[in-house]
């Protein structure tokens, strides 16, 4: 990589968390590219938002072969060059399964794709290595030790230190570690997961059991429900933002007029009054801090299509520690939306270590 003038990093007071039973410190609030960096968000800003967050402490990107048809990756990587990163300073996280182009081996986990896809992704950011590669989605059609196997050829050659999964179930996160068990493999340490206010079965009950058998981590996306958390759309859809602009949230736009839509709203003021009244504050910093607030998140992807977004969202470490026990169980009664932990049938719990 030619660089320039390197930046130094400066932590600042960001905190770190290992991800998962890896040695990664990963910070607790990363950023990601999703519909943004690349595609909504071109040329300088990309550079203004990332520079931002890197000299904030944030020094982990996510991005995605398939974010704006790989364009994603390009910005990302050109910004990394123009900025003069230190590639060991960063944490660079990219996905494969989507692909971009028709073929049938262009997608999925096949090996063939697993292998092309990241010598592909890598050429985009001008990159020698990511740090995590994350098999973007669970692939039926492929047999799990085809998958586990390609990810530790991608591992041994040096391509990705690490390899993670994202939204798949908790039975396939469990194939791939009896799979690597078994051949000797590294198993998957991460899974980047959906996890917000109104989207928590999955990562605070689905997975439950992973957290204590192989300390899976997690990289949480779409923290704020793609913007709904910070009550812009308590009253319609606000030109430009992100159900305005993207045709995939129809659904989720035609939904907010429905009674379940109309109740999330509902939650969301309340959510907004307590931030108010009780931590001065504003429901977006209030849906990320609670979020980083599980032991079990290993870090919060950041989203956001202008500086001044990011500018808010970065306020997040001051809010943070301020969501005490009291605090939580205030959002719990607003929120009434636990999951039920699983049934133990009148056995009482073990720890991670298997004690009482
Ligand atoms: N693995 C996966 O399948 C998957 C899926 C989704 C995301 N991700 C990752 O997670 C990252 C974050 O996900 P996400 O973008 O969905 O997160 P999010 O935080 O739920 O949504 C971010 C969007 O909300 C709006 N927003 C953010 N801050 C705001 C603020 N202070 N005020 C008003 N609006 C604000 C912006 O959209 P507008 O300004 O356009 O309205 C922004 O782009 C992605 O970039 C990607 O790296 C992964």
């Amino acid at each position: 990589m030619s660089q320039g003038v390197l930046r130094e990093f400066d932590p600042k007071n960001m905190l770190f968390r290992r991800l998962g039973p890896s040695g990664l410190r990963v910070p607790l609030f990363s950023l990601g590219g999703w519909l943004t960096l690349g595609g909504t968000v071109k040329g300088d800003p990309v550079k203004d938002i990332i520079q931002l967050a890197f000299e904030a402490g944030i020094n982990m990107f996510d991005t995605a072969e398939a974010y704006a048809k790989g364009n994603s990756e390009v910005e990302m990587g050109r910004v990394i060059k123009e900025l003069g990163l230190r590639r060991t300073d960063l944490v660079i996280t990219t996905k494969l399964f989507w692909g971009l182009r028709n073929g049938p081996n262009d997608s999925g986990l096949s090996r063939k794709h697993i292998i092309e896809g990241t010598q592909e992704s890598l050429e985009r950011l001008g990159l020698e290595y990511v740090d995590v590669i994350f098999a973007h989605r669970p692939d039926a059609t492929v047999p799990m030790e085809e998958v586990v196997r390609a990810f530790n050829f991608v591992i041994e050659k040096g391509w990705a230190f690490y390899w993670a999964t994202s939204e798949w179930s908790a039975r396939e996160i469990e194939e791939a570690h009896h799979v690597a068990d078994k051949l000797g493999l590294i198993a998957p340490i991460a899974e980047q997961c959906q996890h917000n206010m109104f989207h928590r079965e999955r990562p605070e009950k689905e997975y439950a059991p992973l957290y204590k058998k192989y300390g899976l981590g997690t990289t949480a996306f779409s923290t704020l429900a793609s913007g709904l958390l910070t009550g812009k759309y308590n009253d319609g859809v606000p030109e430009g933002s992100r159900f305005a602009v993207h045709a995939m949230f129809k659904r989720t736009v035609d939904g907010l007029q429905k009674e379940d839509g109309q109740e999330k709203i509902r939650k969301v003021r309340e959510l907004t009054k307590l931030a108010q009244d009780e931590l001065q504050t504003t429901p977006t910093l209030l849906a990320l801090a609670w979020v980083a607030r599980n032991s079990n998140t290993s870090t919060v992807i950041l989203g956001a299509s202008s500086v001044e977004q990011l500018k808010e969202n970065l306020k997040v470490l001051e809010v943070y520690p301020k969501l005490t026990d009291e605090i939580m169980e205030k959002i719990e009664r607003i929120l009434n939306n636990k999951p039920t932990p699983i049934e133990t049938f009148g056995r009482p719990g073990l720890d991670r270590y298997g004690r009482l």
